[in-house]
């Protein structure tokens, strides 16, 4: 927890900086890339929790909770099947929630579904089959739900994909109405039967700008941010160009596209920051 204690107090900076503004909301990534290593992530969070409170922090970004065929997470198969994951429990992540919303602070969930890693292989020997994790069949797919384009996976007959490829899983068709339909009455049951507030849409590269309005308007989060991560523009000799607007207007025109309602990590900053530290 020692390198939390650095965060505060840079926290605390920015926010004495800046006394002029009112500084609204700060989201505070919960997890790393270890924590699902460490065993009991959510249980031993919650002992964090007076100090994130203290520190003035109002939004906690949890790692995905789904079922997943990589420990992190971010592979995920049956999404309804929060009893899978190297986190904790159901039991133990709505407890979490429950003890965050105490404090007054909002909880977001990582939100996953540009794609999917199966749960079987179909008639051809292909990994397409998915299922949702529930006995009444909600989620449970076939290739059909898959991008025409991902043809390692597909088989034909979804639409293009309206976004970038992610080539590790396949990439889950979002002009298919019912994929549209089934997506957020999960996220609206994270809402309702779990607790969670707002959240981090995974991957937002992965489909079309219009496809997280729709998510945004299907499920109100209180909060959302989008990770929309591209390479910053970098000049001969491999450092970023001294101009990235062209990159920030990026972000600013997802945002627009997606509706207006939902936020954007900024990249932009994070690339010129690292630029700065790295002997500029
Ligand atoms: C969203 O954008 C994609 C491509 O960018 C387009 O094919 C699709 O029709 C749009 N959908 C809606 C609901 O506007
Ligand atoms: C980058 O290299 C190209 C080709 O050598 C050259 O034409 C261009 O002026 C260079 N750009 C900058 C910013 O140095």
């Amino acid at each position: 927890m020692r390198n939390w204690d650095s965060l505060y107090h840079f926290l605390s900076l920015c926010v004495s900086l800046l006394p002029s503004f009112a500084v609204s909301e700060i989201l505070f990534q919960g997890f790393n890339w270890d924590s699902s290593n460490k065993g009991g992530w959510y249980n031993s969070l919650k002992n964090s929790i007076p100090d994130l409170a203290n520190a003035g922090i109002t939004h906690v970004w949890l790692p995905p909770a789904s079922q997943s065929a990589a420990p992190q997470g971010y592979l995920p198969g049956r999404l309804y099947d929060l009893d899978a994951s190297k986190y904790g429990s159901k039991d133990e992540l709505k407890s979490l929630i429950a003890a965050f919303h105490e404090k007054g602070i909002k909880v977001v969930a990582d939100i996953v579904i540009n794609h999917r890693s199966a749960e079987k292989q179909d008639g051809r020997g292909i990994w397409c089959i998915f299922e949702g994790g529930t006995p009444d069949g909600r989620l449970d797919w076939g290739p059909s739900f898959i991008c025409k384009d991902d043809t390692a996976y597909s088989d034909g007959t979804g639409n293009l994909d309206s976004g970038g490829d992610f080539s590790g899983a396949p990439d889950i068709d979002h002009l298919n109405p019912q994929v549209q339909k089934e997506l957020s009455e999960w996220m609206n049951w994270l809402k309702t039967e779990i607790g969670f507030d707002g959240w981090r849409f995974d991957f937002v590269r992965g489909y079309a700008a219009n496809i997280t309005k729709i998510y945004m308007e299907q499920t109100k989060p209180e909060f959302a941010v989008g990770e929309n991560w591209d390479s910053l523009s970098y000049g001969n000799d491999s450092k970023p160009n001294p101009n990235q607007d062209a990159h920030r207007g990026a972000l600013a025109d997802w945002i627009q596209a997606a509706g207006g309602a939902v936020t954007a990590f900024d990249f932009t900053t994070k690339g010129i920051l690292q630029a700065a530290v790295d002997g500029e």
